[in-house]
């Protein structure tokens, strides 16, 4: 699924640069680019991000998706 149109970035490749460290909005728009156009993908982006560490913190957890990180 598309998240970002502007960067043409799918939710995979969120999901990789999250896998990958990026813990931020900041941190996947320096990796990917995303939300850097007209800004209306930020909330999606967020919502990636949330469900990838968890709403309560900064704690990483596990990802109920395909990627999960190996920390
Ligand atoms: S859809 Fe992401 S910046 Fe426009």
């Amino acid at each position: 699924m598309i998240i970002c149109s502007c960067a043409n970035i799918n939710d995979r490749k969120v999901k990789n640069a999250l896998s990958s460290g990026a813990r931020t909005l900041s941190d996947v728009q320096a990796e990917l680019g995303v939300a850097m156009g007209c800004g209306s993908c930020r909330d999606a982006v967020q919502d990636e991000i949330s469900k990838f560490y968890g709403s309560a913190g900064n704690t990483p957890r596990a990802y109920n998706g395909d990627l999960a990180p190996t920390a």
